[in-house]
């Protein structure tokens, strides 16, 4: 039996479905609230919990040979990135289970001091690293469905909004690769204890995906680019009255402000351990979007 949190999620969702098409027993992890739907369709077995209770946690670890930690934060850092991650390996070792898949984040160990989800995301690399379970960490880098409604918005208005650098890059991938690659790294010894910086197959400039939604779209790009030193001001704004949504934007600046792509040897590494070819965001938008 897989164990799948954030199971209603991008990667988590595509998880569940990869899984179920290969027939493989899963428990998808959802809260009361989520859409789940879906998930009961494809007949997982669905846990009704919440991942910032370490009782659902120890409940649905019972009976679970691999586990694949997918689920996000919603601003959380420090109950979901970090406490019920710890949790869950906790539980998993408890359990017997037999391999441990951590979707973490690029860049996880370079100490982005002004993200909680990043310094969390490095302590349980740190923690699972140390724990003795059979793991992967994966880190992708960012998921190309996040830009379908910014795509979508791009089809309807041409309009596309860059905030810092626009030669800054990154390895824009799809969740539906990542997903994959979650799956397989449980029965693929080459994966096993192992951690994979996870892209596309471009790294891109951010000034570049405006212009692959012109192509697939066929208008002009009206591009608006917001100087980081903005985003500050409004976050320095923000803060003289909501310290909390001030710190919540750390990972936002930390996103807007850094480069986040793999290197071709990187890439290489994936496609040949994981027997694949990285999906393009220009083919990943045209499959999902179409024209
Ligand atoms: N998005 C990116 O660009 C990106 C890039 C690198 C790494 N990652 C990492 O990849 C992972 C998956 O990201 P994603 O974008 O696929 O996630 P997502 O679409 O934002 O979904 C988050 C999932 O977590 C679940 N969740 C949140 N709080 C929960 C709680 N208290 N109890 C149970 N479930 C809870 C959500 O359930 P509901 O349906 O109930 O809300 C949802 O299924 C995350 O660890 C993220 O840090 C994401």
């Amino acid at each position: 039996m897989f164990l799948v949190t954030g199971a209603t999620g991008q990667i988590g969702r595509q998880a569940v479905r990869l899984l179920r098409e290969r027939e493989e027993p899963v428990r998808g992890f959802v809260r009361l609230e989520s859409n789940y739907s879906e998930l009961e369709q494809r007949s997982a077995d669905i846990f009704i919990g919440d991942l910032t209770e370490e009782k659902d946690i120890a409940r649905a670890c019972q009976d679970v040979k691999y586990l694949i930690s997918a689920h996000g934060s919603g601003g959380n850092a420090q109950a979901l990135d970090y406490r019920a991650n710890i949790d869950l390996i906790d539980h998993a070792q408890a359990n017997g289970v037999e391999h441990f898949v951590f979707i973490s984040v690029l860049g996880a160990q370079r100490g982005y001091e002004d993200s909680p989800t990043f310094k969390a995301k490095r302590e349980v690399e740190n923690y699972l690293k140390k724990n003795g379970l059979n793991y992967t960490i994966l880190q992708p880098s960012g998921l190309a469905s996040d830009l379908l409604p910014l795509a979508e918005r791009f089809r309807n208005t041409g309009f596309y909004l860059i905030i810092g650098d626009p030669k800054n890059r990154t390895s824009i991938v799809s969740p539906d690769d990542v997903a994959k690659i979650a799956i397989d790294s449980v029965r693929i010894e080459g994966a096993r204890n192992q951690t994979f910086p996870v892209g596309g197959p471009e790294a891109l400039k951010r000034e570049e995906v405006p212009e692959i939604f012109s192509r697939i779209f066929k208008r002009d790009p009206i591009t608006v680019n917001v100087p980081l030193a903005v985003l500050d001001t409004v976050r320095e704004g923000i803060g003289l009255f909501d310290a909390q949504t001030q710190k919540s934007l750390g990972t936002l600046r930390t996103l807007s402000a850094n480069e986040f792509f793999c290197t071709q040897a990187e890439i290489n590494q994936l496609e040949t351990t994981f027997n694949m070819k990285m999906e393009s965001l220009e083919s990943f938008i045209t499959r999902y979007l179409g024209t």
